[in-house]
């Protein structure tokens, strides 16, 4: 394989072809492609603020392919197009690191934070004087990832801390990771950088990923961590490339021609160069101001979008950290500071079993309620009956529960020295529980499955599904209402909501004059929804909001994708033989024949949803990121955010620098001072609503 190093316009020479000018201009098209591709690859996934839509990032990298097909030889290690994976391993090959990759010592009480300080300063007295950096202690895998002349060459685990194994092809799939740096700055670039960092996932893609995991009856995973840890150790990279893994760096450990002499320099160093580095740093001049970090801490540390077991304490200055030396393989110049763990016990009640929109049925725990975190726990996951059998967990044990972040309690498993013996083994029910009709289990998958197809709860969750964000989006159309629907039988499929009318809903509990004519026109609005969400929306098999993207800039009604065939569909890019063949049983179905046939009928379909074209930077809001805060004049803060998600912004929780504009209401919270520290500008909901109207 050809690497190319430093400048591509010289490397063209380096590659001693002989070029004639056509060549010449399409190699020159390729670099500029390439530059391009990881700018916008930067912009998205480290910087979260993309300037062009997804559709033109898309046509830039099929450009960028069709180039490499035509020249195969010039396809490069660091180019855009290889994070797709594909190299297949029989083993990881060890690689020792340049420096020891260290560990931290753990404390769990401020007081030893003052006990670590206090032990320094007796070592050294410029620790007196020494300002410190508070950092999110993320609970994810180390990575160590090697450049050279600015190119990624190799990236490995920790091992032991001084061998690692090589898991380069399956690094170089993380989107936020640069295949080559600086990525948008001209700036000093070491000859070798060897940088560490975290691999892990953010909270909403794991919930996600087992959401569609859930959704094709596979097994779905236990925490970010381990998925992540578990992603990362495929020897197929193609497999890793599927897996929404994020990266933070915050270690230079080796740079030649210059280093860092603060952690603080180290951050924005790593920054300049294109790495993504976590918002949440803070910077503190004495170790006061560290103790007061720490109690902040304990309230964020469950709101960041991802796991964090702590937060790392660090002196800022590398001279006087490294002056400080080790004890044992923990530097002395660091601290981890743990919060307690989220962990408890209690007795498992009951299981409960929920059915999934496509029949699976889900075991989950029902509880003796019990504080974790400061919230009352009284259900947890127990993900499939697979895992149940495997933990051997058993009603009446008493179990171990942990409630980490964001994420769904689960059980870890039973506490066997509790057992009695009276407690009771599970078996997976022979008959769904809303419907009473048989289950079934096919031999080998994880999954069981209600396959009566007229069941209730399976069209609560479908309707559930049709409405949702991502889907039809029909606002107000809340579970609740949803099950009232389904209970009087005014609705028999998704289709049927088209047909309601304002009587029929004032008959139902709960319902005045406003909410029915709300829910009507929701309903009525949603007719003109693009074609895609309304491919989303009926929730076939392997159909998520991209697929069915994909689809619809090939077929432009639901008749004639109703009429391809398995090989007809998979000429789609990213469509395998499992979606096409789902996708084709879906249309087969005789009551989703009638379904179509009824949306057709009551005008879902319409001429203006086959116009796909959503350019994102034509919307007013487009590119741009909001945190609200307070309660607002007019609008719930949800209604808000989709306003604003609406016009092609986005809204996150936490203000940072990324963050184009805080919008405040009444009786604020804190982000009002991190806006104003950030410089951040701060607007109200009215100047909100003159930016888009
Ligand atoms: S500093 C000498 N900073 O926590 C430097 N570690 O035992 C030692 N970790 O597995 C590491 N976030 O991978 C550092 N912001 C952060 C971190 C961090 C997570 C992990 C690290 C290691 C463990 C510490």
């Amino acid at each position: 394989m050809v690497y190319l190093f430093g400048e591509e316009s010289s490397a063209a020479t380096c590659y001693n072809l002989h070029m004639n000018t056509e060549s010449e201009m399409l190699f020159q098209e390729l670099i500029n492609l390439r530059k391009e591709i990881n700018f916008h690859n930067y912009r998205y996934h480290v910087l979260d603020a993309p300037v062009i839509s997804d559709r033109e990032y898309d046509s830039l990298v099929m450009r960028l392919r069709e180039i490499e097909n035509l020249h195969p030889e010039w396809i490069t290690p660091d180019s855009p197009t290889q994070r797709v994976g594909g190299t297949v391993m029989e083993k990881f090959i060890k690689v020792r690191h340049p420096a020891p990759i260290l560990s931290l010592a753990n404390a769990f009480d401020p007081k030893d934070i003052q006990a670590w300080f206090d032990r320094i300063l007796k070592l050294d007295n410029r620790v007196a004087q020494a300002d410190f950096v508070v950092e999110p202690k993320i609970d994810g895998l180390t990575v160590v990832l090697r450049y050279e002349k600015g190119i990624f060459v190799q990236g490995a685990t920790r091992g032991d801390g001084e061998i690692g194994e090589d898991i380069t092809a399956n690094l170089r799939t993380i989107r936020s990771l640069p295949l080559r740096i600086p990525v948008n700055a001209n700036v000093f670039v070491p000859d070798v950088l060897v940088v560490r960092g975290e691999a892990f996932m953010m909270i909403k893609d794991f919930e996600a990923l087992n959401r569609s995991l859930e959704n094709a009856g596979e097994k779905t995973y236990l925490n970010p961590r381990n998925t992540t840890a578990g992603s990362l150790r495929q020897l197929d990279s193609r497999i890793t490339a599927n897996r929404p893994i994020s990266l933070y760096v915050y270690q230079v450990v080796q740079s030649e021609g210059w280093f860092p002499e603060t952690q603080m320099d180290s951050l924005e160093f790593l920054r300049e160069m294109g790495f993504p580095v976590a918002e949440d740093i803070q910077y503190c001049p004495t170790v006061e101001s560290v103790l007061n970090a720490v109690e902040g801490w304990r309230k964020k540390i469950d709101q960041l979008p991802y796991e964090a077991d702590g937060i790392v304490i660090k002196i800022n200055s590398l001279w006087l950290a490294n002056d400080l030396g080790f004890v044992g393989k923990d530097p002395r110049g660091a601290l981890a500071f743990k919060f307690p763990a989220r962990e408890v016990s209690t007795i498992l009640r009951e299981i409960g079993v929920n059915v999934g929109r496509t029949g699976v049925l889900t075991p989950y725990a029902i509880l003796d309620p019990v504080e974790i975190g400061g919230v009352i726990v009284k259900q947890a996951t127990l993900h499939n009956f697979d895992y149940i059998q495997e933990k051997d967990i058993r009603v009446g044990d008493r179990v171990l529960v942990k409630r980490a972040g964001e994420v769904i309690p689960y059980i870890i498993g039973p506490i066997l020295e509790s057992r009695t013996g009276s407690e009771q083994e599970f078996i997976p029910p022979a008959v769904c529980p809303a419907c009473q009709q048989p289950t079934e289990h096919l031999e080998g998958e994880v999954a069981w499955y209600c396959v009566n197809s007229a069941c209730p709860a399976q069209l609560i969750r479908n309707l559930e599904h049709f409405v949702s964000r991502g889907a039809m989006d029909i606002v107000g159309l809340g579970t609740r209402i949803v099950e009232q629907l389904v209970e009087s039988g005014l609705v028999k499929d998704v289709a049927d909501i088209y047909s309601l009318k304002k009587e029929q809903l004032l008959a139902l509990e709960g319902f005045a004059d406003k909410k029915a004519e709300n829910i009507i026109a929701a309903i009525n609005a949603s007719r003109s929804q693009l074609f895609s969400r309304l491919l989303t929306a009926l929730g076939i098999r392997g159909v998520g909001e991209v697929m069915a993207s994909d689809l619809a800039k090939v077929y432009h009604d639901l008749d004639s994708i109703g009429r391809a065939t398995i090989e007809d569909l998979q000429t789609i890019e990213g469509i395998g033989p499992n979606i096409a063949n789902a996708i084709v049983d879906w249309f087969n179905q005789p009551s989703n024949r009638q379904v179509v046939a009824k949306l057709k009928a009551v005008g879902v379909w319409q001429e203006t949803n086959f116009i796909e074209p959503h350019s994102v930077e034509k919307q007013p809001l487009a590119g741009m990121i909001f945190v609200i805060t307070g309660t607002l004049p007019q609008y719930s803060r949800e209604e808000m955010k989709q306003i604003i998600e609406k016009n092609g912004g986005k809204v996150t929780d936490n203000v940072t620098r990324k963050t184009s504009y805080l919008v405040l209401g009444e009786n604020p919270g804190s982000k009002l001072e991190k806006a104003n520290a950030l410089g951040v500008p701060v607007i109200d909901e009215a100047k909100l609503l003159s930016m888009i109207s």
